[in-house]
């Protein structure tokens, strides 16, 4: 209710933002955009890192093309997370993922976050950085959760500036995750294609496709997922994300705590047989198992990456 209630009062602010600030990209720098996220490393399939995993990761090298670490997890490092950051960094590419830089939050980007943010980025030195869609912060609250912007012109505004401040600081592509939404705003003014294709053209940014999030929220929200894809710019899709979901009184939820279901894995499938990404990540966050046991999930979607790229 705390994060409701926080919602409610950021979507007055940002419905009362100005809309009609000017800034979106020229032609030409969109097409400078797009190059550079289309020449980025191809990783191929990796896991979301959870600390549990450290010891397993080396057993399973093979099967492990990159990984994803939280970049929260190494701000201000002990002598053993710092060690362990050292420790992946020497033996897989990483690619740091925000939880909290709060791309949509209408008071703008907070600047400690900001820099520990950096910290981590200058000293892993990725491919690319990611963090989401969304807002964690409002009226100085943390919410601790990811929560949906409305999908409206003030909403734009609020991310292209923040991304700017963003991007001042960090000088390594960022891409953008969607989240899971279980509310629908009355202030959306776009559909969630055209939200997330006006997000790339107004801003030097890609995006990371969480196919676990768009299907459940198709399925929640009842949109045809693959009619989004067709409708998003290709080139802007850098990465994937996808993990099982859980079905609970008739809505689905992205627990993170299972087996991805085979409605999920078609859709992965479908959605790589329609764009070329650069790496994708199983992300299970809770009832996490041994590792060997998310290694056939991981061999199952390279084995889709690769068909995709033949
Ligand atoms: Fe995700």
């Amino acid at each position: 209710m705390v994060a409701a209630a926080v919602a409610d009062v950021v979507v007055a602010v940002a419905v009362a933002a100005n809309s009609t600030s000017p800034g979106s990209m020229s032609d030409h720098q969109g097409h400078q955009a797009a190059e550079a996220y289309v020449s980025l490393p191809s990783y191929g399939v990796g896991l979301g890192f959870r600390p549990v995993h450290r010891e397993e990761l080396f057993s399973h090298r093979k099967s492990i093309d990159f990984l994803e670490i939280i970049a929260d997890h190494y701000f201000d490092p002990s002598p053993p997370k710092q060690a362990e950051l050292e420790l992946l960094q020497a033996n897989f590419p990483l690619i740091p993922h925000g939880l909290a830089l709060s791309i949509g939050s209408a008071e703008g980007i907070d600047a400690r976050y900001l820099s520990k943010f950096r910290s981590i980025v200058e000293q892993v030195r990725p491919a690319w950085c990611s963090d989401h869609i969304a807002f964690t912060r409002a009226g100085g609250i943390d919410i601790g959760h990811l929560t949906p912007v409305p999908k409206s012109r003030a909403s734009l505004d609020v991310i292209r500036d923040n991304l700017r401040r963003v991007q001042d600081v960090i000088h390594v592509p960022i891409i953008l995750e969607n989240i899971t939404e279980s509310i629908r705003y009355p202030e959306d003014e776009f559909s969630d294609a055209e939200f997330l294709g006006r997000i790339c053209d107004d801003n030097q940014v890609g995006l990371l496709l969480d196919v676990t999030n768009l299907y459940i929220n198709s399925v929640n929200h009842r949109f045809d997922p693959l009619e989004v894809v067709q409708r998003l710019p290709r080139d802007r899709i850098v990465q994937l994300h996808f993990v099982g979901g859980r079905f609970e009184e008739g809505l689905w939820v992205d627990s993170h705590d299972c087996a991805t279901q085979d409605e999920i894995w078609q859709l992965l499938e479908a959605v790589l047989a329609m764009i070329s990404v650069k790496g994708i990540i199983l992300e299970r966050d809770e009832r996490i198992p041994p590792l060997a046991e998310l290694i056939p999930e991981l061999d199952r979607a390279r084995s889709i990456f690769l068909a995709s790229k033949s």
